[in-house]
């Protein structure tokens, strides 16, 4: 068997939750990340028969049965990931219950996956059925967007329409737009179903005045997007107090659209 610490996946967990920690998304156990791992890949480091422990779901993930995910842990520091990848990181299969998550490495010190779970394996059921490609689901506390959810009207188009405007690569990055969810408790299979359902229109989904999700077929693709999104919500809270002299203007943004071969989320580009 291969070193674990040594994996692909387990070493880009910890850089990107380092990342993520150092930009401000993620304070104190903030923010969580699940990726859809290769069953292949994972034999050449674990022994697939061997569950160290088996913990409830609490809700059905089905479509996921035999699926195996690393996540991060409930209460774990994304600061901490990095030197501590086995404490702070789990490896888990979808039993055949479809309820139950097989621990096969990880979660050290008796730890379980994030409160976010159903949040995180819905979503992934979601973008599966659009985008079989797609692998990473992460959740982040972005400074800016949670900001900007206090001060914007909380309307997917109109908060989409803001975002496309503050760069120009807003458009090519997330054409599809951004899903907003209103103030709902996180943590639950609720806010799990609402953040699924969105996610079948769009790759990011923003809850208010708490974070955002994204998704994206692999950890640096999910955490670019989140990057723009948080990018283009730091140039608004920079300017929306002041007077707006100039624009990006709506034929501008289809321009951008139509030289990058992507087609911009309908009803919002007059
Ligand atoms: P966890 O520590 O359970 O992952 O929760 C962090 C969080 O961001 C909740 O939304
Ligand atoms: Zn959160």
């Amino acid at each position: 068997m291969k070193n674990i610490l040594e994996a692909k996946f387990v070493v880009e967990m910890g850089k990107t939750t380092a990342n993520m920690y150092r930009l401000g998304w993620d304070e104190r156990n903030g923010g969580n990340i699940s990726c859809l791992l290769d069953e292949k890949e994972v034999a050449e480091y674990l022994d697939l028969n061997r569950v160290i422990r088996t913990i409830p779901t609490g809700f059905d993930a089905t479509a996921l049965i035999g699926k195996i995910f690393i996540v991060t842990g409930t209460g774990k520091y994304f600061k901490n990931v990095e030197e501590d990848p086995e404490n702070n990181l789990g490896i888990i299969r979808i039993a055949k219950d479809g309820t139950t998550a097989e621990l096969l490495w990880g979660f050290s010190d008796g730890g379980r996956f994030t409160s976010e779970l159903p949040a995180h394996l819905m979503s992934h059921i979601s973008r599966l059925s659009v985008d079989p490609k797609n692998r990473v689901i992460l959740h982040c506390h972005p400074t800016n967007l949670l900001a900007m959810t206090f001060v914007h009207e909380l309307d997917t188009n109109s908060f989409t329409h803001t975002l496309w405007q503050m760069c120009t690569e807003c458009m090519v990055v997330f054409p599809d737009g951004v899903e907003v969810l209103p103030w709902m408790l996180c943590g639950t299979n609720e806010i799990g179903e609402a953040t699924a359902e969105k996610m079948k229109s769009a790759r990011s989904v923003v809850w208010s005045q708490h974070g955002l999700y994204g998704a994206g077929k692999d950890l640096d693709e999910a955490f670019g997007l989140v990057e723009t999104v948080e990018k283009a919500a730091q140039l608004y809270m920079l300017i929306a107090h002041l007077p707006r002299v100039n624009t990006i203007t709506d034929d501008q943004l289809q321009i951008i659209a139509d030289a990058f071969h992507v087609t911009p989320r309908p009803g919002i580009l007059k």
